[in-house]
């Protein structure tokens, strides 16, 4: 029974995030503006926590850029290292969405940078790099949702040289995540039971806890990992622009897909007049507190 949940859950996530054309870049343009603010902060926080312990010359890759606000500060970095000594390594930002590549490719280029940043269409789970080629990969809420997770994890692996620096940032689960909780708790709640009963477990929940991720990373042969916890706030604009985000979102609205119009309508009610009363109207911005942890780790 536990395989074929699991065989389920990874069908869901191959088909939300693999088999449909370009569905995060179908997203693209609201993740910039209503998710990017938010995960861009943890991202390039994400990248500081790093950026003392990167060598001289980093060769630096991000997995999953997204709209690509931890590269853009992986290049600032490479730009003040230039600046102060004359020589710098380089930065390759890459996602399997075209339509993110081609965000990331415009948040790079305002820096005029173009000999040592770049944006590139990959799949994290099987990268188009020579083995040891980055002193340094990150990845922010991308590898913990690859559909073969273990891929992502070796794939970062085989493309760091021995010593080098993984950083990954992955939500913690409801019970330590008011994001996590209260933007699902009324969706769960309106979704018709033979559609809630169905719903595999998710597959990331076993990387929510700082120990599964530590077991995980250290499979795919990564050494000495540190994981803390960092907290930030996502803001929308109203509860009816959260909800849009939702409906939008390849995660968020898998779980509607089995869902007729009647019954998406009644969810729609049941999460808005939720978000209404956090935000204390439908004009006002709701907040939702989020926790995520980081993890450090060195290729063995
Ligand atoms: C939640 S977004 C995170 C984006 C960005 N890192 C951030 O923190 O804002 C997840 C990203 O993972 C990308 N993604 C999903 N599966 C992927 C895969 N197999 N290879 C590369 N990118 C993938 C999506 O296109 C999307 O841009």
């Amino acid at each position: 029974m536990a395989g074929l949940a699991e065989d389920d859950e990874k069908e869901r996530m191959t088909l939300m995030t693999h088999e449909q054309p370009d569905v995060w870049g179908r997203h693209a343009a609201k993740y910039a503006r209503f998710a990017a603010p938010f995960t861009g902060y943890i991202a390039q926080s994400l990248f500081l926590s790093v950026a003392g312990r990167l060598p001289r010359e980093a060769r630096i890759l991000e997995i999953a850029c997204g709209t690509g606000e931890l590269a853009r500060a992986a290049l600032l970095h490479c730009l003040e290292e230039r600046r102060t000594t004359g020589r710098c390594g380089g930065v390759v930002a890459t996602d399997f969405s075209p339509g993110m590549v081609a965000l990331a490719k415009k948040t790079l280029d305002a820096l005029d940078a173009p000999d040592i940043a770049r944006a590139e269409v990959q799949d994290g789970q099987a990268l188009g790099f020579d083995s040891a080629s980055f002193d340094a990969v990150f990845s922010a809420f991308g590898i913990f949702l690859f559909p073969d997770r273990h891929a992502g994890w070796r794939e970062a692996a085989r493309v760091l040289r021995p010593g080098g620096l993984l950083a990954t940032a992955v939500w913690r689960g409801p019970e330590d995540n008011a994001l996590a909780r209260l933007q699902m708790a009324p969706v769960m709640s309106a979704l018709p039971e033979r559609v809630r009963s169905a719903l595999p477990r998710p597959g990331w929940l076993d990387i929510a806890s700082a120990e599964g991720l530590e077991k995980e990373v250290r499979a795919a042969g990564f050494v000495a990992p540190e994981v803390s916890v960092f907290n930030a706030v996502l803001t929308a604009p109203t509860p009816h622009a959260m909800w849009g985000m939702m409906r939008e979102n390849p995660v968020s609205n898998s779980l509607l897909a089995a869902c007729s119009d009647e019954e998406i309508a009644v969810i729609e009610r049941s999460v808005l007049s939720a978000f209404e009363e956090l935000a204390g109207g439908t004009d006002r911005p709701v907040r939702f507190d989020a926790s995520c942890h980081f993890l450090i780790a060195r290729r063995a």
